[in-house]
């Protein structure tokens, strides 16, 4: 399809939206700690939007993590399986509580929610995007010289490795092991969507493993090359190379805005992506999408934040972004992404932002979100 057909499409899709008012319809998750602020502002954001843009957003709630343990007794209950199944886009807070972290003997655990969410859902790709808001530049406890310039993407796949492989604990508890494992099959569709991602940014890949070591980062290499070749054969204009991930953990720190995409198996991308948040000035930054077979899912990357809980003083711009990735990766609609994006920006010109950025004159949860929600309304 030329571009010019793409848009008449996109013309006619905007169209039939604004005669038919068509719902899209949101399976809403809080889950634990500051899950439930957090998202709640997302989704006053995402209100804001479908009031100003003629979309029709309906939010069914449903249980995950601790709270639904508590209340179901089960970390994922089927019903919301069900939900997730049958919506449109899932809009999910954060999962964790302090009472199964401290007690290793637990048999059900709240992560266990996620991970089923995202394996039930087959959710392979998590997007994670990394980049400074102007006026943040000085918050990041990196020199401002460093990170200037920062725009990079981490896809971290996300339903295999050591979180899915076989794991287990010998009956007298003195042995444990977790097996990262992989396929080719399961590592070429992550390291395709990564190409496809880097061809519309700038051109760079890098793939990040531990091919020294371990047999699964040698398989990782492998398949990334000859993917990568077959590519190069057709367009030689991406640029790919890899690392180990000792040595990316460390230039993310001291060049960040050498990377464009990052591309690396499930473990080495939750640790690298909490590192590289410090990047943006605060983990409560970070949004996410997580894409794959089914409902796609979005968040922000940080956790249930427990100490937190019920203060009105999370970040939630993370969550707010997230839903802006709803807009452009569920839904094709840039425009509503990117008046998301401005209004955020607008919020921190103003210097409207939690206790993690601005700790001397900190606004709430509540205010920042009202605050975006204002901007969105402008115009
Ligand atoms: C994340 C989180 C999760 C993960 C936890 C809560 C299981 O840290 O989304 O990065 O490790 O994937
Ligand atoms: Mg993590």
């Amino acid at each position: 399809m030329t571009m010019r057909e793409n848009k008449a499409v996109k013309i006619i899709l905007n169209y039939q939206f604004s005669i038919t008012h068509m719902n899209i319809k949101i399976a809403y998750l809080p889950g634990d700690g500051v899950g439930p602020e957090v998202a709640g502002a997302a989704k006053q954001a995402l209100e804001a939007v479908g009031k100003k843009y003629g979309h029709t957003f309906i939010f069914e709630k449903a249980l995950i993590g601790a709270v639904a343990i508590d209340q179901a007794g089960d970390p994922y209950p089927l019903e919301t399986a069900k939900l997730c199944e049958a919506s449109d886009a899932i809009l999910f807070g954060a999962i964790g509580d302090p009472k199964y972290d401290n007690d290793p003997s637990a048999k059900v655990r709240p992560e266990q929610g996620l991970l089923k969410m995202r394996k039930d859902l087959g959710l392979y790709a998590n997007v994670r995007p990394i980049k400074i808001f102007q006026g943040l530049e000085d918050q990041s406890p990196l020199k401002r010289e460093i990170v200037d310039g920062v725009d990079m993407v981490v896809v971290r796949e996300l339903i295999g490795g050591a979180y899915f492989g076989k794991k287990g604990t010998s009956e007298d508890g003195s042995y444990a092991y977790d097996t990262i494992e992989y396929t080719r099959e399961g590592i070429e569709r992550i390291v395709e969507y990564a190409i496809k991602l880097a061809g519309k940014r700038k051109k760079k890949l890098t793939l990040v493993d531990k091919a020294n070591v371990l047999e699964t980062s040698r398989l990782w290499r492998r398949t990334f090359q000859e993917k990568v070749s077959t590519l190069e054969a057709h367009s030689s204009k991406l640029q790919a190379d890899f690392m180990f991930v000792d040595n990316a953990s460390m230039q993310l720190i001291k060049r960040p805005s050498s990377f464009d995409v990052i591309v690396t198996e499930n473990m080495f991308g939750d640790i690298l992506t909490d590192e590289a948040s410090v990047i943006a000035g605060s983990l409560g930054m970070l949004p996410s999408a997580s894409i794959g077979e089914k409902t796609a899912v979005y968040e922000p990357i940080h956790g249930s934040y427990p100490k937190a809980a019920g203060q009105n003083t999370a970040n939630p711009i993370g969550s707010i972004m997230s839903v802006a990735m709803m807009m452009e990766y569920s839904f094709d609609l840039s425009e509503e992404a990117r008046a998301i994006e401005e209004a955020v920006q607008k919020t921190i010109d103003a210097r409207g932002g939690t206790k993690d950025l601005f700790p001397d004159n900190p606004s709430s949860t509540t205010a920042v979100a009202r605050s975006v929600v204002e901007n969105l309304n402008l115009k």
